[in-house]
Parts: structure tokens; sequence; C-alpha cells
């Protein structure tokens, strides 16, 4: 186990695309998802379910669709343009080079959880509500037993085969695709918008006094588009 406060877990679990070339454990798995497991939802329905790919046939088929999926909707994003207008920052270029290597390697990330959702009633838009706080546990669960994670959309263009290929129920919604494993980089601050953008009080876009990041607080603003 990683000795690390949740504060400390909070501010620090960044995406991690990169993994090193070592096995995730039963442990770290039986660990991870533990507390995926003991996330809140309505009702305490809990309608999460997570379907864990590693090595079986299955999960190698299900690889490779995924590494399908990822290929085309990031190469699409790519042609879009949407990351850089001819000049990319340093940053940017880093971020361009990571997400290069992440797709090409999508189908061999040591182990892929689908985060899936039981569906009780027709769709709602704060139905995911029930799900992504499992989502959040799982990532900030492999944190803590010294794994890293990404949280992804890759499956969506695939979702067809995905579905018949692992015999999903209709009722089960595919919430997300995460790639797992001990982590090449490091975690570190995560970086976003300082609060006063995103923190009102008694109004709209009324940012209280009060509203202040801790000293050092690292920031950025996403995408020019978002
Ligand atoms: C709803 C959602 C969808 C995401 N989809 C993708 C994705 O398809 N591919 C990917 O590489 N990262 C994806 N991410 C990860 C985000 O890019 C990442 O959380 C964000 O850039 C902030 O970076 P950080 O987590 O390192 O702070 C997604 C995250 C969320 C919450």
């Amino acid at each position: 186990m990683h000795d690390l406060s949740l504060y400390e877990g909070l501010t620090t679990t960044r995406t991690i695309r990169r993994y090193q070339d070592i096995e995730v454990t039963d442990d770290q798995l039986a660990t991870v998802m533990h507390l995926a497991t003991r996330a809140p939802s309505g009702s305490n329905r809990q309608p999460f379910r997570f379907v864990v790919l590693r090595d079986g046939p299955r999960a190698r088929n299900v690889r490779a669709l995924l590494a399908e999926g990822a290929a085309e909707v990031w190469g699409e994003k790519r042609a879009r343009s949407e990351f850089s207008d001819g000049d990319p920052s340093p940053a940017t270029v880093r971020m361009l080079a990571s997400m290069e290597q992440y797709v090409a390697t999508f189908a061999d990330a040591p182990v892929i959880v689908l985060p899936c959702m039981l569906r009780y009633r027709d769709p709602t838009p704060s139905e995911g509500a029930s799900v992504y706080p499992a989502v959040q546990n799982l990532l900030l669960g492999a944190r803590s037993v010294g794994l890293g994670g990404a949280l992804t959309m890759f499956h969506q263009t695939r979702e067809t085969a995905i579905r018949a290929a692992l015999e999903l129920p209709d009722a089960a919604f595919i919430a997300g695709t995460i790639t797992l494993g001990v982590p090449a980089g490091r975690h570190g601050p995560v970086r976003r918008r300082p609060m006063s953008q995103l923190v009102f009080e008694d109004q709209w876009d009324v940012s209280p006094e009060w509203a202040v990041d801790p000293a050092g607080t690292r920031f950025t603003g996403g995408p020019k588009n978002a």
C-alpha cells in the first residue's frame, strides 16, 4: 500500500498513459476493485459492474477492438487540429507524443477495465452519477497500490462488436474504458483552472473572496475550445 493522504491523492492523481512492462497482481486488482465497488450510487442501488480484461481469449479480441477504436478516435481528433494552430507549445508537443504512444500500444495496456452501468430505467442525464463515482474510486484506488490509469471513451466506435464479444446484456451501458498499469512516468500535481473561475456563491459567475487556491497551485485553462 502506498501511504498517501487523501488530500495528496486528490491533488496529484494524474492520468497515466504510459506503463512499465510489469504485471498487475491479483492482490493489486482485488484492492482496486474493492475500492471501486465501495462507491456511492443512487439509493445505494449499486448498478455499477466492471469487466476486467487481462489475457483471456475474449480479452485479446476486445483489446484489439479497443485499439482500433482508439486509433480511429485519436486520428480524427488530430485531423481536426483540435490541439494546436500550427505552432504548438512544448507542452502540447509532449501531450501529442504521449497520446501517439498511448494509442499505438493501447492493446498492450497491462489491464483494461470496462466500467458498466446496469440500466434499471430509461436513460436520464443524471444516470452517470451512479457509475462515475466508482470510476474515480477505481482510479484513486489504483494510485493507492502503486498503479496509474486513464479513463477513455475509446470503446465508443467499436461498441457493438465489444458488446457481442463480451455478451453484455442489453441493459449494461459501457461507461468508459480504463487502462491500468505501473506508471512509466510519475504522478504529480494536477493542473486545472483557478478555483475563482469555477466556484460561485449566491449568484452565477460571482466568485467569493474565500475561493483562493493554496499557494503553489499550478493552473491550466485546458484546450482552446473547452
Ligand atoms: C469523461 C472523460 C473522458 C475522457 N476521455 C479520454 C479519452 O478518450 N482518451 C484519453 O486519452 N483521455 C481521456 N480522458 C482523460 C482526460 O484527458 C484527463 O483527465 C484530462 O486531460 C486531465 O488530465 P489529468 O487527469 O492528467 O489531470 C477523459 C477524462 C474524462 C473525465
